[in-house]
């Protein structure tokens, strides 16, 4: 199979794709078509050498230690930090909150958040969300004897922004909703959220899990309280993520967790803690995986971020228009707005079947209720198979998808 056709805007993605190592395996005797990138993407050369020399050349804990090693391993973590603050365009790098991951950073919004608001104060999520944007609520809203209100999602998988506008009231005190969904790939649209929860004085919060992958983000032109992201989905390494917070949040929020570093002194008596953002940052962090999380920023950056939207866009465009052709096949997410992401049920074949036959035409796709169980019951389903495109996707593999899709169905029908 040829990678390559013709690619709107100005990526060369056969380039691109001679970046990631692990995109030259066969699966099953065929070339790897991967297609689960809304699940975890795949790293480029860039990224795992930037991990790998952390611990080759210059490893040591950080903002422990006066010897050199240490260091530099704390100048880098903390240049990590800024290259997440340039990519979000926050104004400050203490705005920004290394976490595991969008999961770490929605507990840590959901827990200190919550620990100030009396019972029957209501926060609102809506039915699109991934369950890391869903449980720490329910938690928090158990624990604080917390209203959880939900915002209806549309027939064709968007915001039902009327009903958003319905649930606010004096009593809401945040708004927490996702950029994109996982699932439906539908970008909400946040100057539209912003206008809403303003005319309650109601912050935000907008889990950028899948935007940040797909759509350039600057939190100040979203206007949003808190945005959060994880760094696997954008080629970045695994368990490693940040929390963005507008203007004096981290100094008002009380501490998440506990322990070494986020501390300015500990007596038998109290505890005085350190300064945002290292008042969120107990313990020793993910040091390597942070390095490695601004070296894929720094690859991200070479690229047009427009350009790679388009590409992206165009691959999911051609993928649905081959899909248009199965009979029985059921796109679930057609938003005006959508990145791309296609979530899909193929009557009489389960998705984990179909998932499993694709695998043998070496593509790889994800099937299941992708964390988003309010939203399968929303949309009348228990799974689907999902399809999600990234930067080095080609046209070629948009075609095998769907051949190998039509062959699926041959098979199981
Ligand atoms: C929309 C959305 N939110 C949150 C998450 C959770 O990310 P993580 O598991 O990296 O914390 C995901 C990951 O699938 C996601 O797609």
């Amino acid at each position: 199979m040829t990678h390559q056709a013709k690619i709107p805007g100005a990526l060369n993605v056969e380039a691109i794709r001679g970046e990631f190592p692990i995109l030259e395996r066969e699966i099953n005797g065929k070339p790897l078509v991967y297609l689960d990138n809304a699940a975890s993407a795949q790293k480029p050369e860039f990224v795992i050498e930037s991990v790998a020399g952390v611990y080759r050349a210059s490893y040591a804990n950080v903002h422990r230690g006066l010897h050199t090693l240490a260091n530099e391993t704390t100048e880098a973590f903390e240049a990590a930090r800024e290259d997440v603050r340039r990519f979000l365009n926050a104004p400050s790098a203490d705005q920004i909150v290394f976490t595991r991951g969008s999961t770490e950073a929605i507990n840590l919004v959901a827990h200190s958040f919550c620990q100030k608001l009396a019972p029957g104060d209501e926060i609102i999520i809506s039915q699109m969300e991934h369950h890391s944007n869903i449980v720490p609520w329910r938690l928090a809203c158990d624990a604080g004897g917390l209203v959880l209100k939900w915002v209806r999602v549309t027939d064709t998988g968007e915001l039902d922004y009327e009903h958003l506008a319905d649930l606010v009231n004096e009593k809401t005190r945040l708004i927490a909703l996702t950029h994109m969904s996982n699932v439906l790939g539908t970008v909400n649209d946040t100057a539209r959220i912003r206008t809403i929860a303003s005319h309650h004085d109601v912050p935000v919060l907008l889990d950028g899990s899948q935007s940040a992958v797909h759509l350039p983000v600057d939190v100040q032109a979203l206007d949003c309280d808190f945005f959060v992201f994880t760094g696997h989905k954008l080629y970045g390494p695994s368990g490693i993520g940040a929390l963005y917070a507008r203007g004096d949040w981290l100094e008002r929020l009380p501490p998440f967790m506990g322990g070494g570093e986020m501390i300015a002194d500990v007596f038998e008596t109290h505890v005085t803690f350190a300064d945002a953002p290292h008042k969120f940052e107990a313990g020793t962090p993910a040091i390597a995986d942070a390095i490695g999380l601004g070296a894929a920023i720094r690859w991200v950056e070479r690229h047009d971020r427009t350009a790679i939207m388009e590409h992206e866009r165009a691959l999911m465009d051609r993928a649905v228009a081959g899909l248009s052709e199965i009979d029985g096949l059921r796109i679930i997410g057609t938003a005006q707005d959508k990145g791309a992401i296609i979530s899909f049920d193929m009557a009489g074949a389960h998705p984990h079947d179909i998932a499993q036959i694709l695998d043998k035409y070496g593509v790889a796709v994800r099937a299941g209720h992708h964390c988003a169980q309010p939203l399968m019951a929303r949309m009348g389903v228990s799974a689907t198979a999902r399809a999600s495109f990234a930067i080095y996707n080609t046209m070629d593999e948009a075609d095998a998808f769907v051949d190998a899709l039509k062959k699926s169905r041959e098979f199981l029908i």
